[in-house]
């Protein structure tokens, strides 16, 4: 289903309370959460809420166990436009979930031991018990991670190459355009289909066109979002401006 809300922070907040209640549900039960988590502009509101829920109101990470969907590669751990740093930025740092229960794609790894790498994520992934809430962002080009277009409904962790129109996209962070890496470690679109629940929020009218392809569209490897019209439990999250092409 399409949720429109009037604010990107309504949106945000309403991805929050969902994440809160299966954390606190698992937690009942003495179960752990495993959580996957997306990058870039869009999620932030939501970790601030998160973040807002653990101070204010006493929401624990103890049994929280986290996947992020994709790093840059090759790319520092520490480097200023790193998945990993803003992890740690954006929640980690600022909850009381415990670093070991944290996963995020490691942009360091060597080239000969990335194959491993990846498998074995895959398996971290299925040892934890899946995933049970997954978060999205889309890209302009419909991508879902890093799952540029073409990327395979059966597709697993692994690295890709990114898109020109991704890296410039994504160029802000970076000192220029050179300096993007020309690939990325991303969850396949299999990985994300595992996940029980799917949540994909997009702000603002540049979201706009793809999300109508995304959701009303036919559904196509070439618009890798489309994809998720066929998973049984996702939801697409929009303020109104994302909306806007949607009939
Ligand atoms: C990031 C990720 C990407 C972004 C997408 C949108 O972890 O998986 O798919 O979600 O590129 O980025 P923003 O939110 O910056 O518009």
């Amino acid at each position: 289903p399409v949720k429109i809300f009037s604010s990107l922070k309504d949106g945000s907040k309403f991805i929050a309370a969902e994440i809160a209640a299966t954390i606190k549900s698992k937690q009942a039960k003495g179960e752990n959460c495993v959580l996957g988590l997306a990058t870039g502009s869009s999620p932030k509101t939501l970790y601030a809420e998160l973040v807002r829920l653990h101070k204010e109101e006493n929401l624990s990470f103890k049994n929280v166990i986290t996947f992020n969907l994709d790093e840059y590669y090759p790319l520092d751990n520490d480097a200023l436009q790193s998945y990993n740093r803003y992890m740690k930025e954006q929640l980690f740092d600022h909850v009381d979930i415990d670093p070991a229960n944290t996963n995020v794609p490691n942009g360091e790894v060597s080239k000969e031991e990335i194959k491993k790498y990846c498998a074995d994520y895959e398996a971290k992934i299925e040892a934890a018990g899946g995933i049970d809430i997954q978060i999205l962002g889309i890209g302009n080009n419909g991508h879902i991670g890093f799952n540029e277009p073409g990327s395979s409904r059966f597709s697993k962790t692994r690295l890709i190459p990114l898109e020109n129109s991704t890296r410039i996209a994504n160029s802000g962070e970076f000192q220029n355009i050179s300096k993007v890496p020309r690939l990325a470690i991303t969850m396949g679109i299999d990985t994300i289909f595992k996940a029980h629940k799917v949540f994909l929020m997009a702000w603002g009218q540049i979201k706009a066109p793809v999300i109508q392809k995304a959701v009303e569209g036919n559904v196509t490897d070439q618009i890798p979002a489309s994809l998720l019209q066929e998973h049984n439990d996702v939801t697409f999250v929009l303020d109104e401006t994302a909306a806007t092409d949607l009939t």
